[in-house]
């Protein structure tokens, strides 16, 4: 896809409040938090806990979910390399307007290219975008298998199925590195809101 929008006299406005301003007001500093990792891994389920926890902080926070997302905005998208490309591209600049807005963004994706979440990063600025691994091995994973769906790809019901028959590139400096196999959901979503507390984009409680 071209950089250069399809319209052409079209003019970009400015906002009157700056984001300082904006932070000042909210008590929080918005950033994405871009979970990655294989289908089962735990991804919606931690980002879920993160907000759950990050709300009732009174932190304003949000969940931007794979699945949730195909059925509207990403309903044209199936799961070529090209459609997971786009797909990753569109949650990356709603995500960016979400952050904008002052949100702590949580994005649960597989986002299974390295490229495609550095260029979601390159969006965000360096600081706002925290990568988090969640390292679930693929054989926890199809050994969860909550939605049967490893069991359809292995035999063959299900193409193109990340770990099974298409590629995981998994994170190579990732922010956050979360290990959910024998841990609690929740000392998995504690570890993150750790990380914001420490770098100061949720204030401490
Ligand atoms: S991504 O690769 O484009 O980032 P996304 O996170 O939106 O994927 O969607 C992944 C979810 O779609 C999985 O958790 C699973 O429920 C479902 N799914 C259906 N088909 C596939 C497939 N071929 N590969 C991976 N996930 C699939």
């Amino acid at each position: 896809m071209s950089d250069e929008p399809k319209s052409k006299n079209i003019t970009w406005h400015g906002a009157e409040v700056t984001q300082e301003q904006r932070e000042t007001i909210l008590n929080q500093k918005g950033c994405v938090i871009w979970f990655t990792g294989l289908s089962g891994s735990g991804k919606s389920t931690i980002t879920r806990r993160v907000e759950q926890k990050l709300l009732s902080d009174g932190v304003h926070a949000y969940c931007l979910d794979g699945d949730n997302v195909r059925h509207n905005l990403n309903k044209d998208l199936g799961f070529s390399p090209e459609d997971r490309t786009e797909n990753i591209r569109r949650i990356g600049a709603v995500a960016q307007l979400f952050a904008d807005a002052g949100v702590i963004t949580c994005t649960a994706f597989i986002s299974p290219y390295r490229k495609d979440r550095d260029e979601a990063r390159a969006l965000l600025g360096e600081g706002r975008f925290i990568e988090v691994h969640v390292s679930t091995s693929l054989e926890e994973c199809e050994k969860r298998d909550p939605k049967g769906l490893y069991q359809k790809a292995r035999s063959g019901v299900i193409p193109n199925f990340t770990g099974v028959s298409a590629p995981y590139e998994a994170p190579t400096s990732p922010e956050l590195v979360v290990d959910t196999e024998g841990r609690t959901v929740d000392e998995c979503a504690d570890e993150v809101i750790a990380y914001l507390r420490a770098r100061g984009f949720v204030p401490a409680p």
